[in-house]
This record gives structure tokens, C-alpha cells and sequence, in this order.
């Protein structure tokens, strides 16, 4: 964690948007709010290093001095997110260019090719050049690498790129001949016979070949890991102890495999932060949309993490830019907190006058400190202090939900059975599915260790390495229950389909076979049938019968069950009567299938009826709207955070302090409409 004493606050500073006459009442301004932890230098590298090897650092120092007299730490950025004009300009060639051959230009930020060495000695020069004179400042907490990797320029297709990816599918597949069986270039006359011919997925008349489009991107991934990479082991060679960070992006970005990020982001010296803001008009609510994210930040992590970014209120890149409701600021960074987050800090600290950023909300918004905003930046400061003994607990979670990016990118491919098998948003449902549930989750891959989950399910795992099968297999063996969504199992991790039965990975674990597959006309449900009780125990009245109004959309397809028992079946649509649920009772744990995509109030009773017969259990048993999660001590002292996302206040049976209010309740505990709770447990 940064080193900065209990929680951190704080946000993205750039000083250097501002006459330095502000500079002290900014910090006057953060000591008033509570804030401990900036980050500088972000998009720094103009002034840094106004000239090729020009550096001045100057600016900096001051803004560092300032910071330190004033108590606040820093996270102090490498700053090369964005090269200055100068630079761009002298090497156009670290311009990234797209698919349709048109070179990308500067003028925004992040105008980058990931595989430049051009790029990668600048920016590591300026990295060395950071490092040298700002390890030993007293003010300095923690290092940024870079800015949300891969953010506007995820994958670049020049000559250079083209390069580098032959060289990293010469290193994946030694010759040619491997790579031309995994991607299957017999199909439609393709077959490499010299490594030259072989190039990113460009331009091309119809559609790439899909083997080709996945492994670009893992290359991509690989790419932008790489620079990170570099960029951090400059630092822990020149300011040992220091730890290093980068800002994910887990609650939006399919870019990059994160499992990978978190493997070189976590450990000593190493953090693993993220960024997370609300989409305003979405399907998924927006505490369901934290939860998500920070769960898997707190996954990547494997324990406490840093929310690196958040907004106060609106942001300025979606088509309209809601603003949060008074409340809102504090209940979303503590729902951040609750999941495991040291911390909440934002972008940024005072709203820009210019730039494309001006109408982003900050902690000092252009209204001044008479403002909404102002006056919640200060109360979650105050909270944020009440809370610093919640530091290094771990928030618990007894379920998994699977995610694998090399699975959700084969399925992007083009012609898929149905554009609307999107697999990363059936995931999030899922995982918002088991959120109103009460029922905190982590997201792991599928190759984790997953024997500490009572449940694991797997919403959409189309693609799956025989390593992922053999794990999920002994998962169940060993007592676990398994849910498995539709379209999964099917294909190898090089995206060549399984052989038959199929779902090919699975069919034999799930006692399933799926024949063919029968998508949905968008917008169009069928009905499902099951025991009454069984998919809507809400319709439980003891007699057997329809499940009254359970659906599915987008996906039925043509299945047996030869060694399951069918749970439901389509009541109609185009295979009225095939089972559409079915359930393998293993020498080990339960097996579910779920052949179709239940609608949401079904999937949400499915999966907590699943839930609850293996044994998970919600933190606390709480009133609609209200959200709540635990976070524990390895000595056993207990945080109950209660969320009422409601608008009427309510209660909740747990007692305890609450550390925001100093106030005790022996129970139960009263939470205001829009209001949240932060428990100490057990005895005084
Ligand atoms: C990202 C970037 C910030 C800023 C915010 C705006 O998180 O890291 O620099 O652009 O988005 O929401």
C-alpha cells in the first residue's frame, strides 16, 4: 500500500494546469478535506522534458516541497502516458496506426504504438530520470506508472507492431507449422508458408481469420504488460521499497488480460490500483457496477487493492453526463472501500478551466467549496479517517465467478451464432445477478485455485484450455457445485471446436449434449417450464405447474440431457420441450447447466437457491435495497458495511459501532434512505 498512515484520499493534481500563487491554497484546501494522497505528473512529460533531453524539474519540486510541508503524500507518476508534441513529431513512427492503414496524430493523449522501442527508451529515460530525483523525497508514497494502459490505443497494426508480432508468434508456436494448424489456415486457401506473409489482422475484404484476431490480442496485451513492466523494474531497481502501481480499468476494459497484469502488480513493493466510473444510462445499476469492479480488483490483488480514480459526480465522455445525487459521493467510495479498497481517491482534485476534462466533476468543482461536492469531499474525509482501522482486512467471499479474457476474445470474433452472445456482459449479469442476491463474489479464471468457493459459476466460457477443464473437473469432484452458462466448452483456447459431444470441454461433467444451436430473433423470449417452485419459488403454492413468467432470451439450443436431470424445459419457441436447465448430481458436487439466458428476476432466484444449498450464506440478512459486506481481520474483528440504496430509511439485524457516527446499536441497526454504515462487530 502507499505509504501514507490509515486509508488514503485524495486524487489526480495537475498544478501545472494552474498560476503557482493557487499551488498553497490547493494544499490548504486538501488539508481541510482530509486528503493525505495525490497523484502528480500524470500527463507531466511536457514540462518534465520540454526538449529531448531537457529535463526540468524545477515545477516539480516546488509542487513536491509544497505537498510535503503541508503533510501530503505522492503518488508520483513516470508521466509518460502522453509524449509532447515535440516528440511526436521528431518520431511519427511511435504514432499508432489502425486497421485500415491510417496513422493515428497527436493532439489528444496516448497516441502511442505499443511495440515502439522509439517509445520505450524515451519513456524509460524519463522513468530514470524520475526515479533518480525523487526516491528519497519524503514526500514521495507511491510510483504511477504510465495511465490506464491501452485506454485509446489498445492495439496498433504498423510495421513495427507487425514485427513484433511475428517475433511473439514465432516464440508462442516455434514454427510455422503450428501456427498454422492452431489458427486453422487450411480454411479458405491461407496457409503461411513464410514467416514474412504473416501480419496483423489489417484491412482485409471480409472477415479475419479468428485464430489470427485472438492471438493479436493477447500479443496486444502482451505489448502494453511489457512496458509496464520495464517502466516498474526501472523503479524498484532506482527507489527500492517504494512501492510501484499502474491503473487498471476492470470494470469496463476487455483490452487487456488482467490476469497477467496482476500476476507483475502484485507483491512487494508492487500495488495493484483501478479506476472505475459509473456509465449513467446502463443496464446494470450503479452500486452493481462498483461491486463488480472493485470485486475484481480485489481478485487481480488477491487482497487490498487501491481505488486509484473515481468521479465526485458527472463525468464529460458519456452521451449525457449524470451527476450523483447528494449521498451518492460517500456511498460509492465507501462501496468501494467495503470491497477492499485501502482508500478512494479520484480524477482530480480541481476542475480543469480548458481542456477536453473541463466539465468533468473534481473534489473542488468550478462552484468553489460553497458546493454539494465540496461539502461531501470533506465528510468522506472525516469517514475515510474513522475507518483507518479497517486497513489489511480482507473482504469475504465464498463464491467465483469465472471470467477469462482469452474466452471473452475469441467469442468477439465475427460470425458468432448470434451477435448478441456477448460474453463479458453476460458476466457482469451474472455476477450483478448473485450482487442482489446479497451475495459478495470474486471473479477468478478458470485455472485458479478454487477450492475455498462453496459455488463457482461460469456465465459464458466458450473457450477453455484442457488445463481450465481438468481444474473445473476436480473443483466438482471435490464437493464444489458448478453452474456453466450457455455457449461454453465449446471451442479450444486457439478457438478450433471441440470434438463432439459437444459442449466438448464439458458435456461429459455437465451429462449433457448439446446438438445445435437455435439463437433467438433480437428481442424475442421463449418460456420456460419447470417444477412450480423450482426457477420462482416466489410462485411456490405446493402445485405443480408452469414457472410462471420465467423467460429466456437470446440463446435456446437443441439439448439432451442422457446423464442429468432436466430442471426445465422451453414451454415454446423453436425447441418447445427440450430441456433448457438441467442438473448433474456427481459423485462430488452438483452440476448445473443453463441452456438458455434466464431473464434477470429468474437467473437471480436460480443462482440464490443454488447458493444457498451450498452452503453460502450472505454477510447479514438484509431489507430490499440495502446492500452489505464484510470485511474481516485474520484476528477475526469484523466490518459490516450496510448500503441503503433505497429512498426510505430502514433497518438491519447486525449490531455493532458504527464507525462513521461513533454511535452503538445493539440491534438492529437503523440506515437512512441514501445512507450508509460502517459496523465494528461484536463486543465493545
Ligand atoms: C480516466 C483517466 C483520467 C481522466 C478520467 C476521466 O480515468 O485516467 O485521466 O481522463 O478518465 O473520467
Amino acid at each position: 500500500m502507499p505509504r501514507v498512515s490509515g486509508l488514503s484520499y485524495g486524487g489526480d493534481y495537475n498544478p501545472e494546469q494552474w498560476p503557482e500563487e493557487i499551488w498553497p491554497q490547493d494544499v490548504a484546501l486538501m488539508r481541510e478535506a482530509g486528503v493525505n494522497l495525490v497523484t502528480v505528473a500524470v500527463f507531466g512529460w511536457a514540462w518534465l522534458e520540454p526538449a529531448p533531453g531537457a529535463y526540468t524539474f524545477d515545477r516539480l519540486d516546488r509542487i513536491m516541497d509544497g505537498l510535503h510541508e503541508g503533510g501530503i503524500r505522492v503518488c508520483l507518476a513516470t508521466a509518460t502516458a502522453s509524449p509532447p508534441p515535440w516528440f511526436s513529431y521528431a518520431h511519427p513512427e511511435t504514432l499508432p496506426v489502425d486497421a485500415d492503414g491510417r496513422r493515428l496524430t497527436y493532439g489528444s493523449r496516448q497516441a502511442i504504438c505499443p511495440s515502439s522501442p522509439t517509445y520505450r527508451r524515451a519513456a524509460l529515460d524519463l522513468t530514470e530520470q524520475l526515479a533518480r530525483r525523487y526516491a528519497d523525497h519524503p514526500a514521495l508514497a507511491v510510483w504511477h506508472v504510465h495511465n490506464e494502459y491501452a485506454c485509446h490505443n489498445p492495439h496498433c497494426w504498423c510495421d513495427t507492431s507487425a514485427a513484433a508480432f511475428r517475433s511473439w508468434l514465432r516464440a508462442r508456436y516455434g514454427d510455422l507449422d503450428g501456427l498454422n494448424a492452431a489458427w486453422g489456415t487450411a480454411f479458405w486457401s491461407q496457409t503461411y508458408t513464410d514467416w514474412a506473409q504473416v501480419q496483423p489482422p489489417r484491412a482485409t475484404p471480409t472477415s479475419s481469420n479468428p485464430g489470427q484476431l485472438l492471438d493479436f490480442k493477447r500479443f496486444s496485451s502482451d505489448e502494453h504488460l511489457a512496458n509496464f513492466v520495464a517502466e516498474r523494474d526501472v523503479l524498484h531497481r532506482l527507489s527500492p521499497g517504494v512501492p510501484v502501481t499502474t491503473n487498471l480499468m476492470t470494470g469496463s476494459c476487455v483490452n487487456l488480460d488482467y490476469w497477467a497484469w496482476g500476476r507483475e502488480m502484485t507483491g512487494p513493493d508492487r500495488l495493484l490500483s483501478n479506476d472505475h466510473y459509473l456509465l449513467g444510462e446502463h443496464p446494470l445499476e450503479a452500486p452493481a457496477q462498483i461491486a463488480f469492479a472493485a470485486d475484481l480488483s480485489r481478485s487481480l490483488a488477491g487482497g487490498p487493492w487501491l481505488l486509484m480514480e473515481h468521479s465526485t459526480s458527472a463525468v464529460n465522455w458519456q452521451p449525457r453526463n449524470l451527476a450523483k445525487p447528494a449521498g451518492q459521493l460517500v456511498r460509492d467510495a465507501l462501496a468501494h472501500v467495503a470491497r477492499g479498497s485501502e482508500g478512494a481517491l479520484y480524477f482530480q482534485w480541481r476542475a480543469s478551466r480548458a481542456g477536453s476534462e473541463k466539465w468533468h466533476s473534481a473534489m473542488l468543482p468550478h462552484a468553489g467549496t460553497d458546493s454539494k461536492i465540496w461539502r461531501e469531499v470533506v465528510a468522506l474525509g472525516g469517514h475515510l479517517r474513522a475507518l483507518a482501522r479497517i486497513e489489511g482486512s480482507r473482504t469475504e467471499a465464498e463464491v467465483a465467478v469465472l471470467l477469462d479474457y482469452g474466452s471473452v476474445w475469441a467469442q468477439e470474433a465475427p460470425n458468432q451464432p448470434s451477435v448478441d452472445m456477448v460474453a463479458f456482459d453476460e458476466i457482469r449479469r451474472w455476477h450483478s445477478a448473485l450482487w442482489r442476491a446479497g451475495i459478495t463474489a470474486d471473479l477468478a479464471a478458470p485455472d485458479a485455485d478454487l477450492d475455498r468457493y462453496r459455488l463457482v459459476v461460469a456465465p459464458a466460457l466458450y473457450a477453455v484450455p484442457d488445463a481450465a477443464v481438468t481444474n473445473l473437473t476436480g473443483y466438482v469432484a471435490g464437493g464444489g457445485t458448478l453452474v456453466v452458462g450457455a455457449y461454453s466448452g465449446l471451442v479450444d483456447e486457439y478457438d478450433r471446436v471441440r470434438p463432439a459431444p459437444l459442449p466438448g470441454a464439458f458435456a461429459d461433467l455437465l451429462g449433457i449434449r448439446v446438438e445445435e444451436f437455435f439463437p433467438l430473433p433480437a428481442g424475442t423470449t421463449v418460456r420456460l417450464e419447470a417444477a412450480a417452485g423450482t426457477l420462482r419459488p416466489e410462485v411456490a403454492d405446493g402445485t405443480v405447474g408452469p414457472d410462471d413468467g420465467a423467460t429466456g432470451a437470446v440463446w435456446t439450443e437443441l439439448l439432451a440431457a442422457p446423464d442429468a436431470e432436466v430442471r426445465a424445459r422451453y414451454a415454446d419457441g423453436p425447441v418447445s420441450g427440450a430441456p433448457a436447465v438441467t442438473r448433474r448430481d456427481t459423485a462430488g458436487g452438483p452440476a448445473w447447466y443453463l441452456g438458455t439466458r434466464p431473464d434477470d428476476p429468474t437467473l437471480g432466484r436460480l443462482l440464490a437457491r443454488i447458493a444457498a444449498e451450498a452452503g453460502v450464506r450472505p454477510p447479514v440478512s438484509v431489507p430490499p435495497d440495502v446492500e452489505a459486506v464484510r470485511r474481516r481481520h485474520a484476528d477475526g474483528r469484523s466490518y459490516l458495511f450496510l448500503f441503503n440504496h433505497g429512498d426510505r430509511p430502514t433497518e438491519v439485524d447486525a449490531g455493532g459501532v458504527d464507525l462513521l457516527t461513533g454511535l452503538r446499536h445493539a440491534g438492529p441497526t437503523p440506515v437512512g434512505a441514501g445512507g450508509a454504515v460502517v459496523l465494528a462487530e461484536g463486543p465493545a
